[in-house]
């Protein structure tokens, strides 16, 4: 089977910023306690944007930096749980915005915050039996929909973004060495669907969501690496699922990650769920931390449960 690389990545994030303080004015809470529970200082809330607006402007973005036009795209895929319409799915709708061709296949994907890595893992298999080569893969949510502002236990971690990456298949393109999982669980996490007679806001048992997590990541993390035959030497930087700074803390000093190899943008932008790791991924190439040649390894984990954990490699060409 051909690999992936990496050859662009986009963000889009809305334009109005949500401080702390401006969370303690609807909830009882405060910047102290946010600031030390979760690292979170910001999150940015959707006023005249939509979940369709975000994905496209991190999607465009992607393309553009990747050289890619529409007509090389065989595979759109949308990773989200907070879409604007459930049918049609946001990436039939990019279809048309994008003007993509009417054979590349797009579909939506519900794995909650790992829905990115589950894209990456779909996008490598589905191109490798496609005549196109490209792939576009968006992670993009307005989480903020989901959310009940009168749970302080809740509100305060979530804000909405989107992050977008085109991928390479081809027979030099590395293997994209992937684990995803999933245990099925609506008791610590969930959203009531449509009919249930229930508002469709986030249902989380944030203690028992912190301890998964702590203990599925570096897991995964680690079933990773041994697939690839490599240890935390040979990656550049680990891009890990922004939900709180306390988890990726814990994950770093589990694994003895370097810290300055384990980059954090939650700050900024809170949980955005299935957005966090493609916009962190784009900050980072953007920025030039991640460089032509270099590997990250992507991790996250979210409702479901679901984890996931890739070995990315950026494109030589890429910029
Ligand atoms: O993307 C995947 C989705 N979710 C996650 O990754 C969430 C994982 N879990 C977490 O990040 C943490 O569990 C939270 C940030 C949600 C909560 O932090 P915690 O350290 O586990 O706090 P806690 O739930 O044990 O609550 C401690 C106290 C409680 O008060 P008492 O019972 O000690 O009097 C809460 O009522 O903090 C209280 N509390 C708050 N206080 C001020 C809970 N939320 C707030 C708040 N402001 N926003």
């Amino acid at each position: 089977m051909n690999g992936i690389k990496l050859c662009g990545t986009g963000a889009a994030a809305p334009v109005k910023v949500v401080t702390n303080d401006d969370m303690a004015a609807m909830v009882e809470t405060s910047d102290e306690w946010i600031t030390t529970r979760t690292g979170i200082k910001e999150r940015r809330y959707c006023t005249d944007e939509t979940q369709l607006s975000l994905c496209m402007d991190a999607a465009r973005q992607a393309m553009d930096r990747a050289g890619v036009s529409p007509a090389d795209l065989g595979v759109c895929l949308v990773a989200t749980i907070s879409p604007d319409f459930i049918t049609p799915s946001v990436s039939c709708l990019l279809q048309r915005e994008l003007g993509l061709p009417e054979d590349c296949l797009c579909m939506d994907l519900n794995a909650a915050c790992s829905g990115f890595l589950y894209g990456l893992h779909t996008a490598q298999c589905l191109l490798d039996a496609c005549p196109r080569k490209y792939g576009l893969v968006v992670g993009g949510e307005a989480f903020t929909r989901l959310v009940d502002f009168t749970d302080r236990t809740t509100c305060i971690l979530f804000g909405d973004g989107a992050g977008a990456a085109v991928v390479r298949s081809g027979p030099d393109c590395p293997v994209l060495h992937t684990v995803v999982g999933a245990r099925g669980d609506e008791k610590v996490l969930h959203i009531p669907g449509a009919g249930t007679g229930v508002p469709p806001y986030i249902h989380m048992e944030g203690t028992a969501v912190f301890k998964f997590a702590v203990e599925t990541v570096p897991k995964c993390i680690t079933q990773v690496l041994e697939q690839a035959h490599m240890t935390a030497e040979d990656i550049d930087l680990f891009v890990l699922h922004q939900a709180n700074e306390r988890i990726i803390d814990r994950v770093v000093k589990n694994l003895h990650l370097p810290p300055e190899k384990c980059p954090k943008n939650i700050a900024r932008y809170g949980n955005t769920s299935a957005a966090s790791i493609p916009l962190l991924l784009h900050e980072l190439c953007a920025s030039g931390a991640l460089k032509p040649g270099m590997r990250a390894l992507l991790s996250g984990f979210g409702g479901g449960l679901t984890w996931g954990g890739a070995i990315l490699e950026l494109d030589g060409e890429a910029h």
